[in-house]
C-alpha cells in the first residue's frame, strides 16, 4: 500500500504504544514482518526544545524502516517545528490524537483535540506545510458518545493534505475497555480517500481478516496483541496463526534484550524487559515461577540462566 508517496511493503501495522514500542521492540516487529512501525508517542515540546529523551525516543535505525514517528501536543507552531526537524530523518510524522491518559488530556493534547477541530484544522495544515515527509494522524471514534468525531477529523485532515488516517473503534471515556467499534471504522472509510487504517481489538488472524472485511479499511493497526507477540505480523502474513517454539521464544527475548541493551544500557534494559519478558512466556509452562524470579533479578546474565532452565 502507498502512504503520500511512500511504498509500504504490506497493510499491517505495529501501532504506537509509550513505553512498548522502543528501537529494540520495532525491529523485533519488522523483523516478523510488519508493514509499518510507529515510535511511541514524543512530545512535540520536547523536540522543539530538544531535550535528550526526545531524541532517544524519535531515533529510527535504517533495519526498521519505514518508521512513523508519533507526535503528540496541541500548539499547531510547536508540533509544525518538531515535524520540520523530525521529517529529516523518519520516514512519516503521526500526529497523536488520540491519547486518553489524563496528564496529556489536561493539556488540551492527544485525545482532547477531538473536542477542538479548529484546532486539529490548524494543526494538520501547519505540520502537512512543515513536513518534507508524509504526515499521518491517528484518532479514536470520538471523546464520548456524545462527541462522535472521527468522520469529521478525517475529512478534515483530508483537505490538509494528511496521507493517511488511523481510527481506534473506542472514545477517550472508554480508554481500553468494552469492545472497539469497527462500524466507526466503516464511517470513515467511506467518508474519505486517503487509506484509512483500523485499529481496534485485532488479537488473531480471524480478527485481522474479519477488520478488513468488515469496515473495508486499506490497513490495520496491532496493538496490545503484539506485545510479547511479534509473531502475530508472520501469523498474519501467512494467513494462519504461528506458534513459536519455546526455542524460538528464547531466541527472541534474548535478541531483544541485546537490541535494549544497546540502547539503554544494562540496568536500564533488565528493568524494562521485565514486562516483556511476562508476556513473552505468556502460556509457558511455569511461567509463574520464572516471572517471580526474573523480578526480583537485576543481572541479565541471570534472567538469562532462568530463561534456558525453562526455555531450552
Ligand atoms: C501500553 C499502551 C501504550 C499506548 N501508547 C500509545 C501512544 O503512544 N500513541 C498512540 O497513538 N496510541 C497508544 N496506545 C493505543 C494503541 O496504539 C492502540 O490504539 C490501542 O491499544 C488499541 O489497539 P489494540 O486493541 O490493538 O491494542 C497505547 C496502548 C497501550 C496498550
Amino acid at each position: 500500500m502507498k502512504i503520500g508517496n511512500l511504498e509500504i511493503k504490506n497493510n499491517v501495522f505495529l501501532a504506537p504504544m509509550a513505553g512498548i514500542t522502543d528501537m529494540a521492540f520495532r525491529k523485533i516487529c519488522k523483523e516478523y514482518g510488519a508493514g509499518l512501525v510507529y515510535t511511541e508517542m514524543v512530545s512535540s515540546k520536547g523536540m522543539h526544545y530538544k531535550d535528550d529523551k526526545t531524541n532517544l525516543l524519535t531515533a529510527v535505525a535504517d533495519e526498521e524502516r519505514p518508521a512513523a514517528v508519533q507526535i503528540f501536543g496541541s500548539d499547531p507552531d510547536i508540533m509544525a517545528d518538531a515535524a520540520e526537524k523530525i521529517a529529516e530523518y523518519a520516514d512519516i510524522i503521526d500526529i497523536n490524537m488520540g491519547c486518553p491518559a489524563p496528564k496529556v488530556v489536561k493539556n488540551d493534547d492527544g485525545s482532547k483535540l477531538m473536542l477542538n477541530l479548529e484546532l486539529v484544522d490548524k494543526i494538520t495544515e501547519k505540520v502537512v506545510k512543515a513536513s518534507k515527509v508524509p504526515v499521518t494522524v491517528k484518532t479514536r471514534k470520538g471523546w464520548d458518545d456524545e462527541h462522535i468525531t472521527a468522520v469529521e477529523i478525517a475529512k478534515m485532515c483530508e483537505k490538509n493534505g494528511v496521507a493517511a488516517i488511523a481510527i481506534h473503534g473506542r472514545t477517550r471515556n472508554q480508554f481500553y475497555t468494552g469492545k472497539a467499534d469497527w462500524d466507526i471504522i466503516a464511517d470513515v472509510k467511506r467518508a474519505v480517500s486517503i487509506p484509512v487504517i483500523g485499529n481496534g481489538d485485532i488479537v488473531d488472524v480471524e480478527s485481522a481478516k474479519r477488520m478488513i472485511e468488515y469496515t473495508k479499511c486499506d490497513g490495520i493497526m496491532i496493538g496490545r496483541a503484539a506485545i510479547g507477540n511479534p509473531w502475530i505480523f508472520k501469523s498474519i502474513a501467512e494467513g494462519a496463526n504461528y506458534v513459536p517454539s519455546k526455542e524460538e521464544i528464547y531466541d527472541v527475548i534474548e535478541k531483544h534484550y541485546n537490541n535494549l541493551i544497546e540502547l539503554k544500557g544494562e540496568y536500564v534494559a533488565v528493568r524494562e524487559m521485565r514486562k516483556h519478558i511476562s508476556y513473552y512466556i505468556k502460556g509457558v509452562p511455569n511461567a509463574t515461577e520464572m516471572r517471580r524470579r526474573i523480578n526480583e533479578t537485576t543481572q541479565k546474565d541471570e534472567v538469562i540462566k532462568i530463561l534456558e532452565e525453562n526455555l531450552i
